[in-house]
């Protein structure tokens, strides 16, 4: 058994990092801004301690990393650049100056494992703020690795219940009528939150991966028209799906920028000019899981959910209840 602090843990992919480390029967430490909102299922994990920290705080980390025999960093954001500089400083200090702080406290409070999440396609001459500030913050964790047995995971777009992605495509078609859709031929891999767990979890004592760099992929590649299609399917909400060309995609991107919710933006335009794809198969003999076995019981779950949310209003409107009474 060992102690993990899990950086990012209370996030999509984090809360199925600490999942798996409970079940190896790791004690696990989660730092979050945000105790209060963290999902009650999270706290209540055995042998999980979420803490309220601020991880940018030198002096916290290593507060946070001391009596722990390894630290994992899933920090990171979608958005938070100006496009044509090399980028913001929101990507600076989540992708960057963060985990140049992660080594610095591991190197002083004596954690010599650390295993951090890059992205796939991150490269210094990237497109993309995103893939950039990636490129860069994952060049720093691998730097450290004469002291600190380092590995760094670089994901496709991960997929899984709570995913901010078929999800997202599955409930937009709930409301709108046609998908006008931006960059349609941009190919991605997606992998399964699990599997993405899985290597996490495993590679913590897995000495052939200490220095090394893995893409973590699915067993297939599809286009984002596809992918798109296929969540309108699975929740029972196919709408036509009209992809944009080149320039009209970025011109959807620019504006919806100024939209809230942080669906799109032009950083996100860029990045997808890359596959983010990889012929690589998953390390520690983890074999990838489709996303025709999973997808369809969290997508049809919300399909049947919004389903009897109409019914309970109609049962409620047949009872003599206001309109839209009862659904949610
Ligand atoms: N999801 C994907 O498809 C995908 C694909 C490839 C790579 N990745 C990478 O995988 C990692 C996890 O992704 P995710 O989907 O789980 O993200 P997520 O759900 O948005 O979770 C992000 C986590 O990072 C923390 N965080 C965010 N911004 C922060 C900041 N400025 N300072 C400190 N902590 C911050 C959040 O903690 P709080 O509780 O404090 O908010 C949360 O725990 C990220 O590095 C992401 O780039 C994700």
């Amino acid at each position: 058994m060992a102690r993990v602090c899990v950086i990012g843990g209370s996030g999509f992919v984090g809360r199925h990092v600490v999942e798996e480390l409970v079940r190896g029967e790791h004690e696990v430490v989660v730092p979050t801004r945000y105790r209060e909102t963290a999902k009650r299922d999270l706290i209540l994990l055995p042998g999980v301690d979420v803490v309220q920290a601020d991880v940018h705080d030198p002096a916290t980390l290593e507060r946070l990393l001391a009596g722990c025999d390894a630290a994992i960093n899933l920090v990171g954001i979608l958005q938070g650049g100006r496009p044509g500089t090399p980028y913001g400083a929101a990507f600076r200090r989540a992708h960057v100056e963060l985990p140049v702080k992660i080594v610095g406290a591991c190197r002083r409070a004596g954690v010599r494992r650390l295993v951090h999440m890059s992205a796939l396609q991150a490269a210094k001459d990237a497109p993309s703020e995103y893939l950039r500030s990636k490129a860069d913050g994952e060049a720093a964790v691998m730097a450290a690795k004469g002291e600190i047995a380092v590995t760094a995971f670089r994901a496709s777009v991960i997929f899984g219940p709570e995913d901010a992605f078929l999800n997202v495509f599955a409930r937009l078609q709930r409301f709108l009528p046609v998908v006008v859709l931006a960059c349609p031929d941009a190919r991605f891999q997606p992998v399964y939150v699990e599997d993405v767990a899985a290597a996490f979890a495993r590679s913590l004592d897995a000495e052939e991966s200490f220095g090394r760099v893995y893409d973590l992929v699915g067993p297939k590649v599809y286009t984002l028209r596809e992918l798109v299609r296929y969540a309108g399917e699975a929740s029972g909400h196919p709408r036509p799906i009209v992809g944009l060309p080149d320039r009209l995609s970025y011109w959807q991107a620019r504006l919806m920028e100024l939209a809230p919710g942080g669906l799109m933006s032009r950083d996100n335009y860029y990045s997808m000019k890359l596959p983010s794809t990889s012929d690589a198969r998953l390390p520690f003999g983890i074999v990838p899981t489709p996303l025709e076995a999973v997808a369809p019981a969290y997508l049809g779950a919300a399909r049947r959910e919004a389903r009897y949310a109409s019914l309970r209003g109609g049962a409620r409107r047949t009872r003599g209840g206001p309109p839209g009474a009862g659904a949610r």
